[in-house]
C-alpha cells in the first residue's frame, strides 16, 4: 500500500459526549519501522508480530523494497526476506518522507560498502539535524559526505569504535546499534538513549545473533558479528498510543480501556494523571483513566526516559487545559515542539507559549529564543475550529480536543496522524465520536 502523502486527508468531528470503550493499541511506528531496518541484515528471512497499521511502515516498506528487500505483510504480521547485495542507493523520491533513511547508511555499509540516504524528514518539531549520525559514521571509519540532497558515505569494513553522544538521542543510538553489530570488533557507546522502543531493538538485534551488552550508566558495548541470522518477535504495544487514547477518555469526560501496552511503558504517564487527581487502574492486560471528581493543574517537565516523554506532551496539553487552574508543560526534547499550540488555540484552548525557560539552568533550552515553556490556563471552554494538523502527535490533541468542543471541527491534513496511529478513525469512531473522513 502507498502512503498517502502528508497533508492529505480531512476529518469533520461531530462532539457526541464521552468517549468510552477499548483500544487495543499494537506495536509502536517507532519499534516497527527500525525493525524492519535491522532484518535487512540478516542471512534469513525475519518476522515481526504486532506490526501497526501506520502510513510510516508503508514509507519504510517502499524504501526497504527500493533497494531489493522484500517485505510481505500479512495481517499484523511482517516479514522481511533480505538480499545480500541490496542497491546503495536510497532514491531522492523519499526525500523528507520520514526519519528512516539516516538508520540505513551503516547497514548498507556493512552490506555493500556504500549509501546514499536522502536526507531525513518527519515532524517540524525542531531542526532534527543528523550530526551524531554522521559523526558516528565516520568513527566507524567510513568517509561521510554531507550534500544538499543528503547524506554519501563509503567504507571498507567498517571498525568498532568509540562514541560518545552529546545527549542521549533516540535515532543516533539505534543508527549506532545497527552499525556496530557487523562492524568489526568493539563498540562502546557512551551517553546512549534507553527508550523502550531502543531497547526493544537491541534485544530484537540479539535474537539475530548480535553480541550487545546492555551497561548501566547509558552504555552499551556490542561485539561485532559476522552475520545475523533471520528471527521472530512480537513488538510491544505502543505507549504514545496508549496514552493518546487515555486522554481521549478523561478530556471527554468518558473513560477509554487501553489493552495491550504494558504499565512500566506507562509508568510516568500514570504518575502525571494521579497527580491530577485522576482515577487510574491499571492491570496485567489493561490500563483506564477518568477524572470523575475533575482536574488539577500540574507542572511538567518532558525528557529521555524514564521521564515524562516529549511525544506525550500534546495529549497532555489538552488534558491540562481541562485542569482547575494554571498548569506549566516544559520541553527539552525539541525547540520548536510546541508550535502546534495555535491549532488548540484556534479551539479555544487557553496557552501562552514562552523562551524563558520554566525549567532550570541545565535545561538546554534554557536562555535561547525557544519557545519551549507553556503556561495554560483551565479550564478552558473548548469549540470547534477549522484546524491544519500540523505533526503526527499534535494531530491527536486537535482530535480530542474538537471530540471536547462545543461544536463541529474540520481537521485537514489527517495523513500525518495516520503516519503513526494504528487506523485512527476506525478506534475513534469504535469509542463513539461522530468522525466522517473525506
Ligand atoms: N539530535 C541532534 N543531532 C542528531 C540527532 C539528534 O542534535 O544527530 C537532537 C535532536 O535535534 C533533538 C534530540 O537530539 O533535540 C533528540 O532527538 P532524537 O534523535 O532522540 O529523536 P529522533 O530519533 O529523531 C525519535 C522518535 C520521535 C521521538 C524522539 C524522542 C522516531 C522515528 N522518532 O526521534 O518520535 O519524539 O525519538 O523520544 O523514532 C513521533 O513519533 O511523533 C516522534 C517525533
Amino acid at each position: 500500500m502507498e502512503a498517502a502523502p502528508p497533508g492529505s486527508g480531512t476529518w469533520r468531528i461531530q462532539p457526541s459526549g464521552p468517549l468510552r470503550g477499548d483500544v487495543r493499541v499494537r506495536g509502536s511506528k517507532n519499534a516497527i519501522t527500525k525493525h524492519l531496518v535491522a532484518a535487512m541484515m540478516a542471512a534469513r528471512p525475519s518476522t515481526i508480530h504486532n506490526a501497526p497499521d501506520v502510513g510510516d511502515v508503508d514509507i519504510t516498506s517502499e524504501i526497504l523494497e527500493s533497494l531489493g528487500v522484500g517485505v510481505e505483510r500479512d495481517g499484523s504480521s511482517i516479514t522481511v526476506h533480505p538480499t545480500a547485495s541490496p542497491q546503495a542507493v536510497v532514491p531522492v523520491e523519499f526525500n523528507g518522507r520520514n526519519r528512516i533513511p539516516i538508520l540505513l547508511a551503516g547497514p548498507l555499509l556493512n552490506l555493500v560498502g556504500e549509501a546514499f540516504v536522502p536526507l531525513v524528514g518527519g515532524d517540524r518539531i525542531g531542526r532534527r539535524p543528523v550530526d551524531f549520525h554522521v559523526n558516528a559514521l565516520t568513527a566507524f571509519g567510513a568517509e561521510v559526505e554531507v550534500r544538499n540532497d543528503g547524506v554519501a558515505a563509503k567504507a571498507g569494513r567498517l571498525r568498532g569504535a568509540r562514541i560518545e553522544l552529546p545527549y542521549p538521542s533516540v535515532g543516533a543510538t539505534e543508527s549506532v546499534l545497527l552499525t556496530a553489530v557487523l562492524a568489526e570488533g568493539k563498540t562502546v557507546l557512551k551517553g546512549a538513549a534507553t527508550e523502550p522502543e531502543v531497547t526493544e531493538l537491541a534485544l530484537f538485534l540479539q535474537r539475530m545473533g548480535a553480541s550487545i551488552e546492555l551497561q548501566p550508566d547509558r552504555r552499551i558495548v556490542i561485539e561485532g558479528v559476522e552475520r545475523l541470522d533471520g528471527a521472530s518477535t512480537t513488538l510491544e504495544g505502543d505507549r504514545i498510543e496508549a496514552w493518546s487514547y487515555l486522554c481521549a477518555g478523561v478530556v471527554t469526560g468518558g473513560e477509554v480501556r487501553v489493552v495491550g501496552c504494558r504499565q512500566d511503558r506507562l509508568v510516568t504517564a500514570i504518575n502525571v494523571l494521579h497527580r491530577m487527581g485522576a482515577r487510574v487502574e491499571v492491570t496485567d492486560e489493561w490500563t483506564t483513566a477518568s477524572a470523575p471528581d475533575g482536574l488539577r493543574p500540574v507542572a511538567v517537565s518532558t525528557d529521555t526516559h524514564p521521564g515524562f516523554m516529549t511525544d506525550w506532551q500534546t495529549p497532555l496539553m489538552v488534558l491540562l487545559s481541562q485542569a482547575d487552574g494554571m498548569s506549566v508543560l516544559h520541553e527539552t526534547v525539541f525547540e520548536n515542539r510546541l508550535v502546534y499550540v495555535l491549532a488548540l488555540q484556534q479551539m479555544g484552548v487557553e496557552v501562552e507559549l514562552f523562551s524563558a525557560c520554566l525549567g532550570g539552568a541545565a535545561c538546554r533550552f534554557h536562555e535561547t529564543n525557544n519557545l519551549h515553556s507553556a503556561v495554560v490556563k483551565g479550564v478552558s471552554a473548548l469549540h470547534g475550529a477549522d484546524v491544519d494538523v500540523p505533526d503526527v502527535r499534535a494531530g491527536f490533541s486537535s482530535v480530542i480536543a474538537a471530540a471536547a468542543a462545543d461544536g463541529p471541527s474540520t481537521l485537514t491534513g489527517i495523513a500525518h496522524l495516520e503516519r503513526g496511529y494504528h487506523r485512527p478513525a476506525e478506534q475513534l469512531i469504535s469509542l463513539g465520536l461522530d468522525l466522517r473522513t473525506t
